[in-house]
């Protein structure tokens, strides 16, 4: 199995938990970094987000994963934003082909945990599993425990 862990952070936290599975897994981090930053005012990130969201928006971002055919399992980690994912994650899945893949889900946030899934779904090809609240994922044991590891 080879993991491949891609996320976006806007605060950091949800790239926390990444490098963390990162290091349990020994799997490669992509970092979904838009080519328009977000706005560094909460307020205005969050107008920025909801206008996203409502118009189904698709941000642009930098760069691409090199060899994504080779990993089995796919991690995609992002905030919670406006009850679901950000937009920019369905950017990231548009670019490639899941077929095949493992995708496995977390998220990072103020009360909406496991938020995300079903709008993933519907956009990726891989066999996507439900997204896993950040907070049960501090522990080596509960990664490993996640994953079947
Ligand atoms: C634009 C925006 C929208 C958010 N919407 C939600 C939300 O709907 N539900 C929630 O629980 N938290 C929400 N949050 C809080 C973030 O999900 C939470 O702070 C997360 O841990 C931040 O992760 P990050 O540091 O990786 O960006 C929102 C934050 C931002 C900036």
């Amino acid at each position: 199995m080879k993991y491949l862990i891609a996320y976006y952070s806007w605060s950091g936290h949800t790239k926390m938990t990444a490098e963390r599975i990162a290091r349990v897994t020994g799997g490669n981090l992509f970092e979904i970094v838009p080519t328009e930053p977000y706005p560094r005012l909460y307020a205005r990130c969050a107008i920025a987000a909801k206008a996203e969201r409502d118009k189904n928006a698709r941000p642009a971002l930098i760069g691409t994963v090199e060899n994504f055919d080779d990993y089995s399992d796919v991690i995609i980690g992002y905030p919670a934003w406006w009850h679901t994912c950000p937009m920019i994650i369905l950017s990231f899945l548009e670019q490639y082909d899941f077929t095949g893949k493992r995708v496995h889900l977390f998220n990072t946030h103020m009360g909406s945990h496991s938020v995300g899934t079903e709008l993933i779904r519907e956009h990726c090809k891989g066999e996507v599993i439900e997204s896993k609240d950040a907070n049960e994922l501090k522990q080596e044991s509960q990664i490993k425990a996640w994953l079947g590891l």
